[in-house]
This record gives structure tokens, C-alpha cells and sequence, in this order.
């Protein structure tokens, strides 16, 4: 179970097809992101192919993606992690997506440390991520968080521009408590 801290005012739960249309209702409230890594808005089934979505030879039994709701409770954000992709023990995390408003008060590092407390606690040693060159602010955002680039990829077409996916990587079993201090502290 993933529990955000209290001073997040937010909650999380898993979340299925049943919330399709809210999801979709989040993509496309996040066009800027769909038209930054995809050259293009969300697409019509957006939130159903994000349901669905996979890591190569993992099956929805390891796929875990969680809603993310204000108090209301009204869906604010998406986070989509599969576990033990493409190691035991190492997690990818697929999407970490806050509506525009929701963004920039320190509410995607409050996920990412109840993320990172919960997998450890679920035996994962790693956490890995891939991020596209040109998001600059997400770029930024996991550096901040103690992600290093470990690959860069040549372009691929997403959507319809080419992009360079940068893959992030954090040890999540040495120093973290000392890591997040150090980042809660900046
Ligand atoms: C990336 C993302 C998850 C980060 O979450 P967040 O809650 O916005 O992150 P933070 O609040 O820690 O940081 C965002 C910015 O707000 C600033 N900020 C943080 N706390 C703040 C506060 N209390 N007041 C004002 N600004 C603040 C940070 O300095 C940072 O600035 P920067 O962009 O110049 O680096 C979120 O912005 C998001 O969903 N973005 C769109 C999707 C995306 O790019 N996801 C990553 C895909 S790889």
C-alpha cells in the first residue's frame, strides 16, 4: 500500500479501468507534457493505452499504477511503476504525471520518497526511469531527487517528433536517508 505523507494532502490508490475517464480527463489537462515528448495532445484512448501499458515481457501482475487524489477526492496525478523490470529487485518507473496546477510545490518529491520508502519495503534496490532530453524540468526534478543518467538512447519516433530518452537510475539501498535530507535540505 502506498501512503503519502500527510502534509501532501493527498492520497493514493490503485487504479483500473474503472477510472478511465478520469484519467483521460488528467491527459488531456496535461497537454503541455503530451505536446513536449509527443509533438502532439493526448490521444483520444490515451488512458486506456496507459492502463494497459508495459514493459517488455511483464505482465499486468507487475504492473502497478497508482491514482493520485486531492481531498474531494478528484484524480490530480498518475504514478506507473512495474516491479522487478528488468531485474529482481530493480523497479522502472513508467510515469510520474501531476496536472499543471498541482505541479511545482514539492508534491512530486512527497510521491517519489513514499514510492521509493514502499518499494524498498516490497525488496526493490533499484529504481530506474527513462526521460525525455527536452523535458527540462523533469530532468531537473530527478536530478534533484538523487537520479544520475546511466544510458542515453539514440531517437526514436514517440508520437510524431524524434526523441532521446536520458534513462535515470537511483540506488535505492545505500544512503538514502542521507540523500533525502540532503535534498529536503536545498
Ligand atoms: C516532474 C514532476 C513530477 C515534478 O513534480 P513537482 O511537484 O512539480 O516537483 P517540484 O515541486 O519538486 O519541482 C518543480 C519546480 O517547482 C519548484 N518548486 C518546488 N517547490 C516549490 C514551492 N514550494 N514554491 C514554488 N516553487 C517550488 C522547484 O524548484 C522546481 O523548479 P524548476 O522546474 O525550476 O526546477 C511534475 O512537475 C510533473 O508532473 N511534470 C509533468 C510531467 C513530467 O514531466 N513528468 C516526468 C516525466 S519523466
Amino acid at each position: 500500500m502506498l501512503l503519502l505523507p500527510p502534509d501532501s494532502g493527498l492520497t493514493a490508490r490503485r487504479i483500473d479501468e474503472n477510472d478511465t475517464a478520469a484519467l483521460q480527463a488528467l491527459c488531456e489537462a496535461c497537454t503541455d507534457y503530451h505536446e513536449l515528448i509527443y509533438g502532439q495532445p493526448a490521444a483520444p484512448d490515451e488512458a486506456s493505452q496507459l492502463l494497459r501499458m508495459l514493459p517488455p515481457g511483464k505482465t499486468l501482475a507487475d504492473k502497478l499504477i497508482f491514482g493520485l487524489f486531492t481531498p474531494r477526492p478528484r484524480l490530480c496525478g498518475v504514478l506507473d511503476v512495474a516491479r522487478d523490470y528488468r531485474e529482481p529487485g530493480e523497479w522502472y518507473l513508467g510515469l510520474l504525471l501531476l496536472e499543471p496546477a498541482v505541479r511545482g510545490h514539492g508534491q512530486g518529491e512527497r510521491v517519489l520518497r513514499a514510492l521509493e520508502d514502499w518499494a524498498r519495503s516490497q525488496g526493490a534496490r533499484r529504481m530506474r526511469l527513462a526521460c525525455a532530453e527536452q523535458n527540462e524540468a523533469g530532468r531537473r526534478f530527478w536530478e534533484r531527487q538523487g537520479y544520475r543518467v546511466d544510458r542515453r538512447f539514440p531517437p526514436r519516433r514517440m508520437g510524431v517528433r524524434d526523441t532521446v530518452l536520458l534513462e535515470f537510475l537511483r540506488e535505492l539501498t545505500q544512503g538514502h536517508a542521507e540523500s533525502r535530507s540532503k535534498s529536503s535540505a536545498e
